[in-house]
């Protein structure tokens, strides 16, 4: 399936440009962006011409390809590179050797950009710490490299914007000083994802969902994002940030808005976050008495289980034993406006469960009124799921006539998944730095949008700042304390996904 983004700019190719990469030694620069700037080039959507600048302190280049190349190897085994095509493709990296807070990295940065059929566009992107971000906005707004007389130019800033309201305004605020918005594309991958862009496509063009989109219909909605994996090596970042700030403020939420969001104009990226802002407006605020009703925070505790024993979340290393941050949180949220209210929303995410799967689902009312058999099985509400990931698709859940005499019912599910296609599910990276190159910033959250969220989440995280214990659940199972009574009232409860 070709992403929503690749259909609209199919014919708008992207242009020659400086790519910069700050933090080019970094684990998101090999494990996410090399392996998809290859898929790009392959595809098209990179211009073969384009440079591929790597900012870093301390390296030669030799070492930071060949780190490159291993990273290739081992995130992206699916990239045939032999070595003739590594030679083509190593022959648009350049590097710049230097600090970020020093003068002269910028000014051998400047020399190092390229003019290239006639234009010198260049996307910055900042695989770095976001302690970084002002300090790189500062250096290039200073030397000139925000300057966009020759051609574009871009800041890619990824998650997380901020850790609160206050930090998110605050840095909202120094890089609109150095830079204009529309230069600035806050990236969050799960908006690139093919699932999520085709629920939009699914939502608009398929004129039998839109009037069932609504509570005259839907009974309530759960967007979720399970992980079997831990923390692995990110504690320093974790212990500050919990499930909250890592999955809900973020992804679910930037999810959520697609969901519930009213059609907008036209698709493009204004009109399109214009529409986004609104459901977040909308939001209602979870009050401090109702925290424990709609909220859930977890922790993982150990498995013992034979073959692969599993640490408990206080266990890992760099995690203080006595932490009590969160690595599961549910929230049930509630959007007042006329299509959604009274339609709870409930997002949850949370690390070692039993596996990892991210879905969208739709419950629908149950039937009025059962007609057949009394005795036999009733007839459950239908669900609609938008798998995310992993076996990317949608699947209808139906009632259907049990083979036999009787009219009792059985589940029966139509499933559409996207492998059937015949073609490649694009990486979330892709799909999002070609947009980047053409200047599309549909799939990128606005300084409004951010800030809205962390206005939502910030009566959470106040009433959750002065815990001094936590739930637990054990490691790989989908025990998590408080989750059947965030679903009260919701039809069928929690789902949980198989
Ligand atoms: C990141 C979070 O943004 O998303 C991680 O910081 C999380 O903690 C990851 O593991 C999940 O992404 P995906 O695409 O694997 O669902």
């Amino acid at each position: 399936m070709q992403s929503l983004t690749t259909i609209k700019c199919i014919d708008e190719q992207s242009k020659p440009t400086n790519i910069v990469i700050f933090g080019a030694g970094g684990d998101l620069t090999k494990r996410k962006l090399i392996p998809a700037l290859v898929k790009m080039l392959r595809c098209g959507l990179l211009h073969h011409e384009s440079k591929i600048i790597g900012v870093l302190r301390g390296r030669d280049t030799e070492s930071w390809m060949d780190s490159l190349l291993q990273g290739i190897h081992k995130y992206a085994p699916d990239i045939e590179m032999d070595d003739q095509q590594w030679q083509e493709f190593s022959a648009m990296f350049k590097l710049v050797n230097g600090d970020l807070q020093d003068d002269k990295t910028y000014e051998d940065l400047c020399k190092s950009l390229e003019l290239l059929d006639g234009h010198i566009h260049a996307m910055f992107y900042c695989a770095v710490p976001p302690r970084w971000y002002t300090t790189v906005a500062d250096g290039l707004h200073k030397f000139g490299l925000a300057d966009e007389t020759d051609g574009f130019r871009r800041i890619v800033i990824e998650k997380p914007f901020g850790m609160d309201l206050e930090s998110a305004r605050q840095l909202n605020c120094e890089l609109q000083e150095r830079l204009d918005e529309s230069q600035i594309y806050r990236i969050d991958h799960y908006l690139g994802k093919e699932s999520v862009q085709n629920l939009l496509v699914y939502r608009f063009t398929n004129s039998i969902l839109e009037p069932l989109w609504n509570r005259n219909f839907i009974d309530h909605i759960q967007i979720s994002a399970a992980e079997s994996i831990g923390i692995e090596y990110r504690a320093n970042y974790y212990e500050k940030s919990g499930a909250l700030r890592d999955m809900i403020q973020s992804h679910l939420m930037q999810v959520m808005t697609l969901v519930a969001m009213e059609p907008p104009v036209e698709f493009t990226a204004d009109a399109v976050r214009d529409e986004k802002i609104k459901v977040l407006r909308a939001v209602r605020p979870v009050e401090h008495e109702a925290i424990k009703q709609q909220t859930v925070a977890a922790q993982y505790g150990s498995c013992q289980a034979d073959d692969e024993p599993i640490k408990a979340y206080v266990a890992e290393e760099n995690v203080s034993p006595e932490s009590v941050t969160e690595t599961f949180a549910g929230v049930r949220f509630l959007i007042d406006n006329w299509r959604w209210q009274g339609v709870p929303f409930i997002l949850w995410s949370g690390k070692r469960l039993p596996k990892r799967v991210s879905e969208i689902v739709i419950r629908f009312k149950k039937p009025p009124f059962n007609l057949f058999d009394k005795h036999a099985t009733a007839p459950m509400e239908n669900s609609l799921v938008f798998r995310v990931h992993p076996d990317e698709g949608i699947a209808l859940r139906m009632n259907a006539k049990k083979p036999g005499l009787t009219t009792d019912t059985q589940r029966m599910v139509m499933r559409a998944p996207y492998s059937e296609d015949g073609e490649d599910v694009s990486d979330a990276y892709e799909v999002l730095l070609h947009d980047v190159l053409t200047g599309d910033a549909t799939l990128f959250s606005r300084a409004d949008e951010v800030e809205e969220s962390w206005a939502i989440i910030e009566p959470i995280l106040n009433a959750w700042k002065n815990r001094i214990s936590i739930d637990r659940y054990r490691a790989s199972t989908w025990d998590v304390p408080g989750m059947d009574a965030l679903f009260e009232g919701c039809e069928s409860g929690w789902h949980k996904p198989h």
